[in-house]
């Protein structure tokens, strides 16, 4: 098996994947969250495994399974677990695609215990999240590659190209929702990919395992530059 492994592009590196949504709390049973599947990211582990990659997939709450023994799952739940867990892995890493549907807001204060209604409305006070993605691009060093997502509903690729820049990746798959059967529930994505020199890939809809192939291709020739 490891003589096998050797003649995969990806052999000998480790690969750092995030997948799925992160669930904020508000109080012992309650949460915010988003309906992101975790299908996207997880299939992009497991094409990046076959490829011969040691793998590091943070999962936030999924029902998402991944069949690879050189996957190291580790399962988080919110968007703090999630950069912790990050800033622990990142740097032995050869690189890393953030595909988490990560909260950008999260409860100042949790509740100790279960919120009771009241008479009127309630009001949640929330503060903004570390944009993890962000610090990774802070702290990547020479030949890391970060690849991130960019999810729009308007002005796309304007939108996606300021994110590949002020977050300092190398390329950004932006997840068009425009499109019918594309996104978060949906088994099927239809993406473009731009790099840092501006390179733009237009992809036809197609289901989330064929998309994850586009993806790590991009890695892969990324990483060899
Ligand atoms: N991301 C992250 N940490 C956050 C929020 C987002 O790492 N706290 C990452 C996502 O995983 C994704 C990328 O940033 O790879 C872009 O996420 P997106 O929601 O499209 O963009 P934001 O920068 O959060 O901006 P906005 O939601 O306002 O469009
Ligand atoms: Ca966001």
């Amino acid at each position: 098996e490891a003589d096998l492994k050797k003649n995969l592009p990806l052999a000998n590196k480790k690969v750092l994947v995030t997948a799925g949504p992160t669930y904020e709390a508000i109080d012992p049973v309650r949460f915010i969250g988003n309906h992101s599947s975790g299908k996207m990211g997880f299939a992009i582990a497991d094409e990046l495994a076959a490829k011969g990659a040691d793998v590091t997939l943070i999962a936030g709450p999924t029902a998402q399974k991944s069949t690879f023994k050189n996957i190291r799952r580790i399962d988080v739940v919110s968007a703090a677990d999630m950069l912790r867990e990050c800033l622990i892995y990142f740097p032995s890493s050869n690189g890393c695609i953030m595909c988490a549907a990560v909260a950008d807001y999260t409860p100042a204060e949790v509740a100790p215990q279960k919120i009771k209604k009241q008479e009127g409305s309630l009001t949640i006070e929330l503060k903004k999240t570390t944009d993890i993605l962000k610090t990774l691009g802070q702290q990547k060093q020479q030949g890391q590659v970060l690849v991130g997502f960019a999810l729009e509903t308007e002005n796309e690729e304007q939108h996606a190209i300021g994110k590949l820049q002020n977050k300092n990746l190398d390329a950004i798959v932006l997840n068009s929702l425009n499109d019918a059967g594309a996104g978060f529930k949906s088994d099927t994505n239809k993406i473009t990919i731009i790099d840092s020199s501006l390179n733009k890939t237009a992809f036809d809809l197609k289901d989330k395992n064929e998309v994850a192939k586009d993806i790590c291709a991009k890695f892969i020739s990324l990483l060899n530059l």
